[in-house]
């Protein structure tokens, strides 16, 4: 298994993953994305929100505001009940969550059974707003999910949705966590890609959706490649529920820092609609009810770096990420053999215009051809196209593949249709 340290190493060197402002000294819990990492966690939801939404009828898709009215989160229980137990060490002063003390031992200094009482710790991000004092206290939502229960009514009255159906949205969510950590994977800022599913109140209608959607969910990251034998599903103890959940399980993937969640499935009952006060009206029986509702809640940040873990891969001295064709960054790289004979070059770049109008396309012209096609291993550039003397000879180019390095030869008229459909092809 990969060493967290060589995934740090690499999304800085190659563009995925930045400390946020690094010149500054950087700021616990807060990353940014670079070039590359901007495609990866695009292509990921896009993935995403094409198999939530765009595959199926029941379901259709939201973009809530960040800040909302904080009665929400009073009513939604976030207020009184997202919280964290802390303690500090009597020692060294050192602020953590108790429940991730190991051995009564200070992660920081080393003393052991020096923590003060464990004492509630509210995750949410408070934000001040307006221009007279004293200003309107508000926060960064916890979750995006609440943004989805307020609009109910918005959503069934605007749209042709009828029970059961689900609202899909992607967005970020702000936590303030009290030990950020492990890169991007316990961050303060992330994204989640989530689904409210909400069906009638029945326990077995709850328990079959449940169900299905656990099980739907953790084939659809296998579907994207991720290795079986890294993913498993672990049912939540009734004291690590969160407040709203009457059931749960969480994805999680086999970290090099121990088996992690990186998604949720919850059923989280009548809790949400309850608290404000929603119902749905049956327009055929007439029967007015408070929906249940079934929650698929995936970390767009967790997901990104256990794809990215996932996929590396060490081999006679080459690395290279077998990042699933649909998630690469890039699809395609196109080289002229050599860079100081213009007919090359220029064919080239005349292939390199066509691709880059369907797929994100590299160029590069640097250096030996050897060394290129490590670079793009290194970014997991599926396919690399070269254009050599043949290719001026009888139009044809030469595709290597990023996984066993072997090449065939295409001709250009047909290298669109053949980059299209080795991503789209769905086993590995
Ligand atoms: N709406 C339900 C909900 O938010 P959750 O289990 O608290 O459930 C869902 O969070 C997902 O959000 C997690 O599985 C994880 O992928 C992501 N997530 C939660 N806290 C995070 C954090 N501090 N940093 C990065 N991702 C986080």
């Amino acid at each position: 298994m990969v060493s967290m340290d060589k995934i740090v190493s690499l999304c800085k060197r190659r563009g995925f993953i930045y400390p946020s402002s690094e010149i500054y000294g950087g700021i616990a819990g807060f990353w940014d994305y670079g070039p590359l990492g901007v495609e990866l966690k695009n292509n990921l939801k896009s993935e995403w929100w094409k198999s939530m939404v765009y595959e199926r009828e029941d379901v259709v898709g939201l973009d809530a505001a960040i800040v909302m009215n904080p009665k929400v989160w009073e009513a939604s229980g976030h207020v009184s009940g997202f919280v964290d137990p802390l303690v500090e060490c009597k020692n060294c002063h050192n602020r953590f969550r108790a429940d991730k003390i190991v051995d009564s031992t200070c992660p920081n200094c080393g003393q052991k059974g020096k923590f003060t009482e464990p004492k509630k710790f509210n995750l949410l991000t408070e934000v001040l707003l307006g221009v007279t004092e004293p200003k309107q206290k508000a926060y960064l939502r916890g979750e995006i999910t609440q943004g989805v229960f307020v609009n109910f009514q918005n959503v069934v009255s605007s749209s042709r949705v009828k029970i059961p159906f689900g609202v899909a949205q992607i967005g970020k969510a702000f936590r303030n966590e009290i030990t950020p950590g492990n890169f991007t994977y316990r961050s303060r800022e992330f994204e989640q890609m989530e689904l409210e599913y909400f069906i009638k109140p029945d326990a077995k209608v709850a328990d079959k959706t449940f169900n299905d959607w656990r099980e739907q969910r953790i084939n659809w990251y296998k579907s994207l490649g991720i290795k079986s034998e890294n993913l498993r599903l672990r049912k939540h103890k009734d004291d690590e529920k969160a407040h709203y959940a009457k059931e749960a399980y969480d994805i999680e993937y086999k970290a090099p820092f121990g088996w992690s969640e990186f998604e949720g499935i919850h059923n989280r009952g009548d809790w949400d609609l309850g608290r404000h006060n929603l119902k749905y009206k049956d327009q055929e029986s007439g029967q007015e009810y408070t929906p249940w509702v079934i929650e698929t809640s995936g970390g767009v940040d967790r997901a990104t770096l256990f794809f990215l873990l996932d996929a590396y891969q060490e081999e006679d001295k080459r690395i290279f990420l077998k990042l699933h064709p649909k998630l690469a960054p890039f699809k395609a790289a196109v080289f002229p053999l050599v860079s100081n004979k213009t007919e090359l070059v220029d064919k080239a770049m005349k292939v390199y215009k066509l691709l880059k109008t369907d797929f994100f396309t590299a160029w590069d012209d640097r250096g030996n051809i050897g060394k290129r096609y490590f670079a793009q291993d290194e970014i997991g550039t599926p396919f690399c196209v070269t254009i050599d003397y043949i290719s001026l000879e009888d139009g044809t180019v030469t595709v290597r593949d990023r996984d066993t390095t072997k090449q065939v030869r295409i001709s250009i008229d047909k290298l669109k249709k053949y980059i299209s459909e080795m991503i789209s092809y769905e086993t590995r």
